[in-house]
């Protein structure tokens, strides 16, 4: 696993952006694997700038997303195919019949049988995570054990605390998501993860400190995939190397 250590949140961003470009520009048919959350925001927003400047195309492009809320439509502003549509297919010159985000409306059994088969039909070549302040990565959440294919979560607590700062209040935020499953995301070509903010120390430090691989912080099984880089800040690296195990 390679570690980038870089000054500030703004040019880790930079760097995933650079990374997923590269990508496209090398196979300009590649199919980007995406996450929502604060962090990634500004990596779409440098995609975006690349676009706009003419060093990127997305004509042939096509996207598999993480995970959705169950309950909110893709209208809602806080689901995440807004969210995706906003932060980035509406501002550049992506096909959205080849972007795809499991719907969490409607026969959910169903939205996950298909998301499985969706992810099966071509793999990802590049993969942006982000992390939960308690190591999830989608929404697979601290557990006894870990799931391989996309299924239903209930949202531990702690996640729905930390995303309620984007919604009016905690009760509006859902309990339950479909996600990704772990096999699922490391069966991507390659894996990039970006972190960011004092409260991912403890799970950051679990990830790139030490050989364990633990189920209550899920994103030390990235340790295992052969081509995957974390992206921290300087601020977040002093933190975890300050951290206690
Ligand atoms: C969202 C996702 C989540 C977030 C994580 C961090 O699609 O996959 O794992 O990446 O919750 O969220 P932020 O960046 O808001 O701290």
């Amino acid at each position: 696993m390679q570690i980038i250590v870089t000054e500030n949140y703004e040019r880790s961003c930079e760097i995933a952006a650079k990374m997923i470009a590269d990508v496209v520009r090398a196979k300009p048919d590649a199919r980007l694997g995406l996450a929502t959350g604060g962090t990634a925001g500004a990596v779409y927003a440098n995609l975006i700038k690349e676009y706009r400047e003419g060093r990127l195309d997305f004509s042939k492009v096509s996207t598999i997303n993480l995970d959705e809320y169950i309950g909110l439509p893709p209208e809602h502003p806080q689901s995440y195919r807004y969210y995706m549509d906003h932060n980035l297919f509406n501002h550049v010159n992506i096909d959205k019949q080849n972007t795809y985000v499991v719907s969490g409306m409607g026969d959910i059994e169903q939205n996950v049988a298909d998301f499985r088969r969706k992810v099966q039909e071509e793999p990802v070549d590049i993969q942006l995570l982000g992390i939960g302040a308690n190591g999830h990565i989608a929404f697979n959440e601290p557990d006894s054990v870990l799931k391989e294919k996309a299924h239903v979560v209930e949202l531990t607590e702690s996640t729905v605390k930390a995303n309620s700062r984007f919604f009016d209040s905690i009760d509006e935020v859902p309990r339950k998501a479909i996600t990704m499953g772990i096999r699922e995301i490391m069966s991507a070509k390659s894996l990039v993860l970006v972190a960011t903010g004092k409260e991912k120390a403890q799970a950051v430090r679990g990830l790139i400190m030490g050989d364990v691989i633990d189920s209550r912080n899920p994103s030390t099984v990235i340790k295992l995939h052969h081509n995957a880089t974390v992206i921290i800040d300087n601020a977040l690296y002093e933190l975890v190397a300050s951290q206690k195990d």
